[in-house]
């Protein structure tokens, strides 16, 4: 394992055993229909899934983890895998009913790039389901996550602690619901659908 992934997975254990699990299993409960998720990691969102909804399922992500493939395929054996970029989807316009993405705009180059590419390939009636880790609102905390978000990067291999991915998500034309917040409002997780 990475240096990068090390510090990721440690980071990560608290924030999923104290509140992330209840939050994706809020949020991930209706994914339904023809679905894409963005930058899946380990897989760990298919265990979520309510696989009865899902009529197709999609990943796609720069670089797929080892040992993923077999995990997916168990559970949904017709699973599409493609290689590439979020701000550069390879699929037609208005196809996806769900399109799914935790912890993955932080790491994204450009946010409305990519959010402008989910908004296209998402249908007219499709919903955006997500959870993303923001920059923290004020005080202390604010000002740690940005004076070490160059090393923070660095060590994550991509990964920013100071984004403001709420309210670029409102400027890439969605209307999101946020349905929880946790841990001081750093984590958000939410629902949305395509408004502009
Ligand atoms: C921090 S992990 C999150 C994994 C998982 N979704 C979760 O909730 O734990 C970020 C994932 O997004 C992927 N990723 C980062 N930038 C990406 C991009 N521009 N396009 C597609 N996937 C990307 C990474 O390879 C990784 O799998």
């Amino acid at each position: 394992m990475s240096l990068g992934m090390f510090a990721y997975d440690a980071f990560m254990f608290y924030f999923e055993k104290f509140g992330l699990d209840d939050m994706r299993k809020e949020i991930l409960e209706d994914v339904n229909g023809t679905v894409l998720e963005l930058g899946p990691g380990t897989g760990i969102n298919l265990k979520y899934y309510d696989m009865e909804k899902i009529k197709s399922l999609a990943y796609i992500d720069i670089k797929f983890k080892d040992g993923l493939e077999i995990k997916a395929r168990k559970k949904y054996p017709n699973i599409t895998m493609i290689e590439g970029d979020a701000q550069k989807l390879p699929f037609e316009d208005n196809i996806f009913d769900s399109i799914v993405f935790t912890l993955v705009f932080c790491s994204v180059k450009n946010q409305l790039e990519g959010l402008n590419e989910v908004k296209r390939v998402l249908k007219e009636n499709g919903t955006i389901y997500f959870i993303e880790h923001v920059e923290p609102h004020e005080g202390i905390l604010k000002y740690v996550f940005n004076k070490t978000n160059h090393q923070w990067k660095y060590i994550t291999g991509g990964c920013n602690l100071n984004r403001n991915t709420e309210f670029v998500l409102k400027d890439a034309g969605f209307d999101i619901k946020i349905i929880d917040r946790k841990f001081r409002d750093i984590f958000i997780g939410g629902i949305g659908i395509a408004v502009n």
